[in-house]
C-alpha cells in the first residue's frame, strides 16, 4: 500500500516528502480554500513540483463540457497531475473521454460499489471511496473499500487502483491496509499519529537514561 497526503498545505507536503513515505498528494476545493490559496493553478503547480508522484486536483465546475475543458487545462499544468472528477453521471462521461485522451482521473466522492465499478469501466486511474464520510452517516466506510478491492480482484478488466480517502484516524489506515487498498490518502496529522507509539517513546527515554547513567553523560 502507498501513502498519499490529503492536504494543500505546502509545509506539510514538504515535510511528508522529506520523511520518504509520501508518494502522492490529494487535494480538493475545501482543502485548497482552507489554506487560503487564491491562485489555484500556482498552488497545484507548486505541489506537483514538490511531490515525486501523482497529485490530484479537482475540477471546480459543473456540466460535462465545462468539466472537460477545465480538466484538459489542469492536465497541462504538470506531468504528474491527476484530475479529480466526481462520481456522477456527468463525471462518468467526462472520465471516459479523459481516459481516451490519456488524461489520468481520480474518481472522487465514491460512496458505493456500483459507482466504483462504473468508474473503473470508464477508465479512471484511481477510485476514491470516502471512508470517514460513510462512517459519519452510520455506514461502515471500510466495508466499501473491502468490497471494491475484492470485486476488482475478480476481474482482469478492472485495473483501477483503490484509494481509500476521507481517512480520519490511524485505525482507518490499518483497516485500509488489511482491506487491500492500493493507497490511503491521509491528513498530515494522521501520518504523524501512525508513527507514534507510547512504548517507543518510553523505550527511547529509558535507553538514553540508562546510557547516561553508565557513560556519565549529563
Ligand atoms: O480525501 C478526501 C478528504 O479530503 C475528505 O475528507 O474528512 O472532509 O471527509 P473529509
Amino acid at each position: 500500500m502507498r501513502i498519499f497526503l490529503d492536504t494543500a498545505n505546502i509545509d506539510q507536503i514538504k515535510q511528508g516528502v522529506k520523511l520518504g513515505v509520501v508518494s502522492g498528494v490529494t487535494t480538493n476545493p475545501t482543502l485548497v480554500s482552507k489554506e487560503g490559496h487564491k491562485d489555484y493553478k500556482a498552488v497545484v503547480k507548486e505541489i506537483c513540483s514538490i511531490v515525486p508522484g501523482p497529485v490530484s486536483a479537482e475540477v471546480v465546475v459543473e456540466g460535462t463540457q465545462a468539466m472537460l475543458e477545465q480538466a484538459r487545462q489542469i492536465a497541462t499544468w504538470a506531468s504528474n497531475v491527476v484530475i479529480k472528477i466526481p462520481s456522477t453521471v456527468d463525471g462518468l462521461e467526462v472520465t471516459s473521454q479523459l481516459a481516451r485522451e490519456n488524461i489520468k482521473v481520480n474518481m472522487t466522492l465514491c460512496f458505493s460499489l456500483n459507482q466504483a465499478l462504473l468508474g473503473a469501466l470508464a477508465g479512471a486511474t484511481y477510485i476514491s471511496p470516502f471512508v470517514g464520510r460513510l462512517d459519519d452517516v452510520g455506514h461502515d466506510g471500510m466495508e466499501l473499500v473491502k468490497d471494491i478491492v475484492d470485486v476488482f480482484k475478480k476481474y482482469d478488466n478492472l485495473t483501477t487502483e483503490v484509494l481509500a480517502a476521507s481517512i480520519r484516524h490511524p485505525l482507518h489506515c490499518v483497516s485500509a491496509a488489511k482491506a487491500g487498498a492500493h493507497i490511503a490518502t491521509v491528513p498530515y496529522k494522521v501520518l504523524l499519529q501512525m508513527m507514534k507509539h507510547p512504548l517507543t517513546d518510553i523505550g527511547v527515554e529509558r535507553f538514553l537514561a540508562d546510557w547516561k547513567s553508565v557513560s556519565g553523560d549529563k
